[in-house]
């Protein structure tokens, strides 16, 4: 079991496939050029399944894949069913752009529930943001998540100036599909410029939302980032993912392994430990692994306060949300 020093057990790892993406979000990927990782520093296919299944023998129940763009990753398929074959809750975040491509693996793999990144409905802005007019493809792969029975949540990072005009739209849209918007505080990784000006509050936005339509809170399940929230007799659901006006960290179960195999124990960690290496060594990684959850911050990786007005982005010491994975 890894349990850290604050009681919190850790059955949740995130795994990086690749620090590559087919979109340019400058929220997420260093506005610099980025300097995508050789091949040889990424965990190989099987390097990526002995870590799972060394993670499962200690407790871990749920693996979620991310990137980059998980699905770039040429060895996809390959990966999830042998990710499928552990004990464990499989699944993914993505932008849904390549989603067309690989429905017959997810459902194969037994993927119930798929997340997909998408900030705007509108195809102009959407453009903008990414930097590829594929609108219409990530909305018609949500569409056909949906008819294919996945539960889709959908991560719309809230930027201030465009989900002021937006939140009701997405709102408006779990009217009649079932899907699970929630809305993000944008948070500051390396590149991305953030300034506290930038974050738009969950209580910004919620009061956007009931200046609208009035709303019913839902009962959050243990470990959830995010705060649900309903309009009665829609079919989908809307949230807030408040890491910064109201940090969830005591609830915290989660690691996660970079591409580069190096596990780190929050989000905003800084102390990461080489876990690749160390398996291309010979050596036992467990060590690590335990050292690495009992340095574990009793917050935000120690790194900021409860109070992110504030945080001084130049004094976090991150990697880019790109290379993270979220
Ligand atoms: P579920 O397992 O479906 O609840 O998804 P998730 O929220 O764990 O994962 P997802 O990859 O969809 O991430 C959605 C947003 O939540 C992203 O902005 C992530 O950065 C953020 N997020 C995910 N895990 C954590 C975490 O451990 N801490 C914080 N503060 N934010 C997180
Ligand atoms: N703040 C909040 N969420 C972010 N994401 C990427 N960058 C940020 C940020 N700076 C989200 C993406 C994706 C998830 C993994 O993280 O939208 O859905
Ligand atoms: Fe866990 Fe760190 Fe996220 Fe807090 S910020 S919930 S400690 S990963």
């Amino acid at each position: 079991m890894l349990q850290d020093t604050f009681g919190r057990v850790h059955d949740y790892l995130r795994i990086s496939l690749t620090d590559n993406c087919n979109f340019r979000c400058t929220y997420c990927m260093p506005v610099e050029e980025m300097q995508w990782m050789p091949s040889s520093k990424l965990m190989s296919k099987e390097e990526i399944l002995k870590m799972a299944e060394v993670f499962v023998g200690l407790g871990v129940n749920k693996i979620r894949l991310t990137g980059g763009e998980p699905l770039v990753r040429k060895e996809f398929p390959e990966i999830l069913q042998g990710i499928a074959k552990l004990p464990v809750e499989a699944t993914i975040t993505t932008n849904g752009v390549l989603i067309h491509k690989h429905l017959e693996g997810l459902k194969a793999a037994g993927v119930r529930s798929v997340n997909v990144s998408l900030d705007t409905l509108n195809r102009e802005k959407f453009q903008k943001l990414t930097r590829r007019d594929q609108f219409d493809q990530v909305w018609e792969n949500i569409l056909l998540l949906l008819e294919e029975g996945f539960r889709v949540k959908i991560n719309a990072v809230a930027l201030h100036g465009m989900i002021e005009e937006e939140i009701c739209d997405f709102v408006r849209a779990t009217e009649k599909l079932p899907i699970h918007v929630r809305f993000i505080e944008f948070m500051p990784f390396a590149g991305n410029h953030w300034s506290s000006k930038q974050v738009v509050t969950a209580k910004q936005m919620l009061d956007l939302v009931t200046a609208e339509y009035s709303v019913e809170k839902l009962v959050d399940e243990k470990h959830d980032t995010a705060k649900k929230y309903q309009v009665p007799g829609f079919a989908g659901t809307f949230a807030f993912i408040t890491t910064m006006s109201e940090h969830f960290c005591g609830d915290c179960n989660r690691l996660r392994l970079t591409a580069d195999g190096r596990i780190k124990n929050c989000l905003f960690g800084k102390e990461e430990l080489d876990l690749l290496g160390a398996m291309r060594a010979g050596q036992d990684v467990i060590p690590l692994i335990k050292t690495s959850v009992t340095r574990k911050h009793s917050a935000l990786g120690g790194q900021f306060t409860a109070d992110y007005l504030q945080a001084d982005p130049d004094k976090i010491d991150n990697r880019s949300m790109i290379t993270i994975g979220g």
